[in-house]
């Protein structure tokens, strides 16, 4: 990878794992070393790919067909990776992102029981070979995560989901945490939020030090 391209990091786990409370933790952490970051997320990340997440997220009465569902998760990514996230790349931003093709493996195909081989065919049409540079991994019981996120906020379409379902998600993300162990820093995110913090602040520093030798 040449030196001044930036470095796409993505954080990943199911709900209520720490994603946000987490990121703002890395955004410190690397902007007190002088990186431009780009802090993003998704589905979401420009105007249209905000709304296209609140047409996924919203509860609603109409059955979502698994395709419809897929479907419109890429088109958010297809925006965002245009928008935003290959133009920081380029000009030697990091970015940071909540979220991201993982995501769509775990929940449309863990969770939802979509072929995983469609979904890489989708990732390359629209990704070609970008893939994120590193992926933390939160990893909780499911139980534990959905109890923290009831206590903050009302439940969107996916938290209105069986355990079933999250069960079947953590273990697609461990499946593909463990076929790809450079990529993925699996983080045991049970613990206390400072607990966690020191085991991705290990993981940023081995980043760094790779990254600038
Ligand atoms: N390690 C931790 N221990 C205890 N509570 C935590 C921990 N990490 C986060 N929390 C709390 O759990 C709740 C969910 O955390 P947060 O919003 O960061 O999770 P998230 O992964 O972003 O959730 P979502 O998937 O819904 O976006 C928040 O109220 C947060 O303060
Ligand atoms: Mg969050």
């Amino acid at each position: 990878m040449s030196s001044d391209r930036g470095r796409f990091l993505t954080v990943e786990g199911t709900e209520g794992a720490g994603k946000s409370s987490n990121i703002e933790f890395i955004r410190r952490t690397l902007e007190a070393r002088g990186l431009e970051l780009v802090l993003t997320r998704e589905p979401g990340g420009t105007p249209l790919a905000e709304e296209i997440r609140d047409l996924l997220l919203q509860p609603r009465d109409e059955k979502v067909c698994d395709d419809a569902e897929l479907l419109l998760v890429f088109a958010a990514r297809a925006q965002h990776l245009t928008q935003l996230i290959r133009p920081a790349l380029d000009r030697g931003a990091w970015v940071l992102c909540d979220r991201f093709t993982d995501a769509t493996f775990a929940y449309q195909g863990g969770g939802r029981g979509i072929d995983l081989a469609r979904i890489e065919a989708l990732e390359t049409l629209v990704q070609g070979d970008l893939r994120p540079d590193c992926t933390f991994l939160l990893d909780l019981p499911v139980e534990l995560g959905l109890s923290r996120a009831r206590q903050r906020s009302a439940p969107d379409r996916f938290e209105r989901e069986k355990q079933a379902f999250f069960e079947r998600v953590r273990d697609c993300y461990l499946d593909r945490a463990r076929a790809e162990p450079g990529r993925f820093a699996v983080i045991d995110a049970s613990v206390g939020l400072e607990a966690v913090q020191r085991q991705i602040g290990a993981q940023l520093e081995r980043m760094l030090e790779a990254a600038h030798g």
